[in-house]
Parts: C-alpha cells; sequence; structure tokens
C-alpha cells in the first residue's frame, strides 16, 4: 500500500525515500570536499544556509563537509501555499561581513529560480570573492533563470512536494522522506 500524509487540507503521497536523499547528498558532498579541498583556516568557505527550508539538508551535508567552513544563515521567501508568488521578501538579512569571502549557498529546492537570483543580486553586492549553489533538489522544466547552479543533489520533475525541510504551509518539515502532492 501507498505511504501517504495529510498535511493541511491536502494528501501528499511517498516520492524519494530517506535513504535515496542520503545517498544523494554523500555524492554532492564528495564533490565538494574536492572543490574546497584548498579552504584553510583562515578562508574558511562561508556555508550560507537559506532558511527555513535548507536546515534539514544543510545539517545532513555539514556532517559530510570536511574542510574548513563556518555556518551562517539567512531567510528570503518567495512561496505561499503551493505556489511561487514571485515577489522575494527578505525576512532574515544576509549575515555582515561577507566582503572577500568564498560562499555556498546552500537550497533545498530551486523551482522557478527568482530565489536564487535574488540570493545572488544580494552576495553581488556584499562583494564576496565568489558564490555558488548547491541545491539538494531542482525542478528543470520550472527554472528559466541564467544563474549556474553549481551543484544539484537530485532533479524533480514540476511538481509540488514536501518533507525533508520542505513544507506545505509550514507543516511536513518534519517527515523524513519527501512526499508528492497526491493529485
Ligand atoms: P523559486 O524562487 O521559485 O526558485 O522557489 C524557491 C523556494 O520556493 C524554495 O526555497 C522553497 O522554499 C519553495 N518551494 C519551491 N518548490 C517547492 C515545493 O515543491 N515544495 C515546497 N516548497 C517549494
Ligand atoms: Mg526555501
Amino acid at each position: 500500500m501507498d505511504k501517504k500524509v495529510t498535511l493541511h487540507d491536502k494528501t501528499f503521497k511517498l516520492f524519494i525515500p530517506n535513504e535515496a536523499i542520503e545517498k544523494a547528498i554523500d555524492d554532492v558532498a564528495a564533490k565538494l570536499n574536492e572543490d574546497y579541498a584548498d579552504a584553510t583556516d583562515e578562508d574558511p568557505v562561508i556555508v550560507l544556509c537559506t532558511l527555513n527550508g535548507a536546515i534539514i539538508f544543510a545539517a545532513e551535508l555539514l556532517k559530510r563537509l570536511q574542510f574548513p567552513l563556518m555556518l551562517k544563515a539567512c531567510k528570503l521567501s518567495s512561496y505561499a501555499g503551493t505556489q511561487s508568488t514571485g515577489y522575494i521578501k527578505t525576512e532574515v538579512p544576509l549575515p555582515a561581513k561577507l566582503e572577500g569571502h568564498r560562499v555556498l549557498i546552500v537550497e533545498d529546492i530551486v523551482d522557478t529560480g527568482n530565489t536564487i537570483v535574488v540570493m545572488k543580486d544580494l552576495l553581488d553586492a556584499a562583494k564576496v570573492r565568489d558564490s555558488k549553489v548547491c541545491t539538494l533538489l531542482l525542478k528543470p522544466e520550472a527554472y528559466k533563470k541564467d544563474v549556474k547552479l553549481d551543484y544539484v543533489a537530485m532533479e524533480i520533475p514540476n511538481r509540488f512536494i514536501v518533507g525533508f525541510g520542505l513544507d506545505y504551509d509550514e507543516l511536513g518539515r518534519n517527515i523524513k522522506d519527501i512526499y508528492v502532492l497526491d493529485e
């Protein structure tokens, strides 16, 4: 029988089991460990976790990263219910003193790309030396921007999902697998 969960008024069915997510994180972490092997205590990588969705991905990723890094967070939001509004609000601003640093943006999911474009612009304005994007999930059919997505752990079809940090109106973040809207 299919595993299902109900959040608010909607039902979701099991889509990506936790083991597959963890495996994808192992793979992306291995690439990051190669690419950032030259980081030092004097020049650590700033890992910028985008709240709240990327919290669980960032935690799992950090456990696997073996180079000097500092963890920071910020919060931009664009979603209401199951739709991107296209309008981005800064709810927690970027950390101070990013100038000259290398930044790795850690995102839960890139959908239309509106959020990542704003994030990149903010980092450019903060005069970072380099910024790269690491996202757990990408919806390639929805993504229409030119920003390079440097590290993508998993690609999914253009459907609404919850779990592993992702929410439907704030519920579902604590589900350890990923569930998809059952239509
Ligand atoms: P974008 O700005 O359209 O790329 O949307 C990015 C943000 O929208 C993500 O960081 C998520 O917070 C949210 N989002 C996009 N797709 C989903 C989804 O399928 N489920 C839950 N949240 C999503
Ligand atoms: Mg998010």
